[in-house]
C-alpha cells in the first residue's frame, strides 16, 4: 500500500517527523518501519530523472544501495549525485556513466579526481562547516542515500560513522532511502534519524569500508616528532587525513590528559585513548568526550565508537563551526597541504590545474585554533613531493593553484627539517623560515626568489621556534 502510494507520485515529500502529528505517525514506528522495508530494487525506483541525490560521506556510504542505484541506471538521465570524500567505487562518477549521473562533489579523491579534471563532473568548494547548509539554500534534495545502525527501542537509528552533511541530508530531502546495517556503529550525540522520517528501508548487513592505518615513513616520523613538540600535555586536538596525523600520535604516547574536538579521526586516536593518554579530562567544552563529525578507520574504531558515551558526533555544522571548536582551550589543530609560498600562502587542494582534493575541515580548524585561548594550528607536510624532485615550499605557486589556507590566518608550517611559526612575522621573515625548512637540495632556488620578490640581497636565515608555547592571553 506505502509502496504503491511511494511510486505513483514521484517528487512527493514522503517522509515524516518525529513529533509532527498529521504527516506520519510515529508512535507506532515499527509498524512503519515494516510498512517502508523493501528490497534496494524496489527502493531506488523512488529516484527519478533529474533529481539530485545525496551520498552519505565516506566510509559512511551505502554501497549496497548504490550499487542497486547502478544496477537501475536505464531508467535514469541526469541525475545529480552530491557527495564529498570518495571512499567507495563512486561508479556514478566514472566513465560512461555522464548520460544517467552528473557528479557534484564537494571534494575531490581518487576515484574522482579524473571525473572532475576531465569535466564529466563538478566540484563545489566549500568549508566542511558550511556543507549541510547548501542543502538548505543552493542545492535542495530530492533523495538522500544514508547508511545507518538498526532501530533503538524508540526507532532511532543512527548515522553512525558518518554524520557531518548525511544526517541533515536525511532531515531535508523529500525521500530517504536507508541501509540499515548491523554494522553501522551507534554512535552517540546528535546523530539519529527516526524511522519515520525514512521513506525506504533497506536491511542489509555488511561490512563497512576500511582504512587501513597508513604506512609511516621515516620522513614522516621526523615531521610527526616536530609537531609532537608543540603538544603539551592536556591539549585538544583535531587531526586531518593521512600518515602525518598518525606519525604525530606516535610521538604522544608519554603526554598526558589530551582530549580530541577534531572532524574525524581514526585508529591511532582509539590506541591512545586505551592507553589512557587521551581521556578528555582537561577538556574545557564537552568534558570527559571525543567530538567528532565522521570516522574513517578499520572495525578496530568502529567497535570503539559503538554505544561509547565517551565519543560525541554531530554535524558538521557544529563540529567543525570555528566559534564551537575555538571554545575548546589550547585546541591544538594539525593538517597538511600541497605546497606553501613563500609568503604562507598555503594550497592544499590543486596540482597546478587540477583539483585532487578540497578544503574540507582544514580552513575551519586553523581558524578554531587562532579563536582557542592557548590554541595552535600547525600545517604539516613534507619539503618534498615526487621522490625529493619537487620542493613541496616554493617562491609561487603552481599556476593553476588555489590558496586554502591564507598567508593571515597561517601559524605553524613543519617540515621534517623543523618548525616555522610564521604569524604575525614580516613578509621576508616568513620567507626566511620556511626557506631554513625546505629540503637542502631546493634551498638556493628559494634563496633566488626570496631575492627576486623581495629586491634584496636573501642574507641568512632566522632561528626557527622550537620552545615551548606561550600562553596566549585570554580573548
Ligand atoms: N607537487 C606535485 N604533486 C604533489 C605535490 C606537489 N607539491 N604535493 C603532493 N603532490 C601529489 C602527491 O605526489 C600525490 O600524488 P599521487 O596521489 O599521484 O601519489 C598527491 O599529490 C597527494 O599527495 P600526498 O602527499 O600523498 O597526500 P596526503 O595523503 O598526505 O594528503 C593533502 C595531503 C594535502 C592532499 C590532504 O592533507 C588534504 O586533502 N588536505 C586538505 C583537506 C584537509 O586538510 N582537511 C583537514 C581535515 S580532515
Amino acid at each position: 500500500m506505502f509502496w504503491a502510494e511511494a511510486l505513483k507520485e514521484p517528487g512527493k515529500d514522503l517522509t515524516g517527523e518525529v513529533g509532527a502529528p498529521g504527516r506520519v505517525a510515529v508512535k507506532d514506528w515499527k509498524k512503519t518501519y515494516r510498512e517502508r522495508l523493501t528490497t534496494a530494487a524496489e527502493a531506488v525506483r523512488l529516484i527519478k530523472s533529474g533529481d539530485r541525490v545525496s551520498v552519505a560521506n565516506a566510509v559512511g556510504e551505502p554501497s549496497f544501495v548504490i550499487d542497486a542505484m547502478i544496477d537501475n541506471r536505464e531508467a535514469y538521465r541526469d541525475v545529480e549525485i552530491t557527495h564529498m570524500l570518495p571512499m567507495g567505487k563512486c561508479q556514478f562518477a566514472q566513465a560512461g556513466m555522464e548520460k544517467y549521473f552528473r557528479l557534484n562533489s564537494t571534494f575531490v579523491g581518487g576515484p574522482t579526481r579524473e571525473t572532475v579534471k576531465a569535466g564529466h563532473g563538478d566540484f563545489t568548494p566549500c568549508y566542511f562547516s558550511q556543507i549541510p547548509n547548501l542543502y538548505d539554500r543552493t542545492l535542495p534534495l530530492d533523495v538522500a542515500l544514508i547508511h545507518v545502525s538498526p532501530p533503538d527501542k524508540n526507532g532511532f537509528c543512527s548515522c553512525g560513522v558518518s554524520i557531518d552533511y548525511t544526517r541533515k541530508s536525511a532531515e531535508v530531502a523529500k525521500i530517504v532511502i536507508a541501509q540499515v546495517n548491523a554494522n553501522m556503529p551507534r554512535t552517540l550525540g546528535d546523530t539519529f534519524v527516526h524511522v519515520s522520517k525514512i521513506t525506504a528501508l533497506v536491511e542489509h548487513d555488511a561490512p563497512l569500508i576500511e582504512l587501513p592505518p597508513p604506512k609511516i615513513t621515516d620522513v614522516e616520523r621526523a615531521i610527526g616528532e616536530n609537531c609532537a613538540k608543540l603538544i603539551n600535555d592536556g591539549d585538544c586536538l583535531q587531526l586531518g587525513i593521512g600518515a602525518i596525523p598518525d606519525a604525530v600520535l606516535l610521538f604522544l604516547k608519554d603526554k598526558k590528559d589530551l582530549g580530541i574536538h577534531s572532524e574525524m579521526f581514526s585508529d591511532g586516536v582509539v590506541e591512545l585513548a586505551e592507553m589512557g593518554v587521551i581521556n578528555h579530562s582537561r577538556k574545557n567544552f564537552m568534558p570527559k568526550k571525543a567530538i567528532a563529525t565522521f570516522l574513517m578507520g578499520t572495525r578496530r574504531l568502529y567497535d570503539y565508537v559503538h554505544d561509547n558515551p565517551s565519543v560525541h558526533m554531530a554535524p558538521s555544522t557544529w563540529v567543525n563551526d570555528p566559534f564551537i571548536a575555538g571554545r575548546n582551550d589550547n585546541l591544538v589543530s594539525i593538517n597538511s597541504c600541497v605546497q606553501v609560498d613563500l609568503l604562507g600562502q598555503v594550497s592544499s587542494e590543486t596540482v597546478g590545474y587540477t583539483q585532487i582534493s578540497a578544503v574540507g575541515g582544514q580552513v575551519d580548524f586553523v581558524r578554531a585554533a587562532a579563536l582557542s585561548r592557548g590554541g595552535r594550528s600547525i600545517i604539516a607536510m613534507a619539503s618534498t613531493a615526487a621522490g625529493g624532485r619537487i620542493s613541496k615550499i616554493v617562491s609561487l605557486l603552481d599556476e593553476g593553484a588555489v590558496v586554502t589556507t591564507n598567508r593571515c590566518d597561517v601559524e605553524y608550517v613543519i617540515t621534517e627539517y623543523g618548525i616555522a611559526n610564521l604569524k604575525y612575522r614580516t613578509s621576508r621573515d616568513r620567507a626566511r623560515m620556511l626557506i631554513d625548512i625546505a629540503h637542502p637540495d631546493h634551498r638556493d632556488k628559494l634563496k633566488d626568489g626570496f631575492e627576486r620578490r623581495f629586491k634584496v640581497k636573501y642574507s641568512g636565515g632566522v632561528s626557527v621556534y622550537l620552545g615551548a608555547w606561550p600562553q596566549r592571553p585570554s580573548v
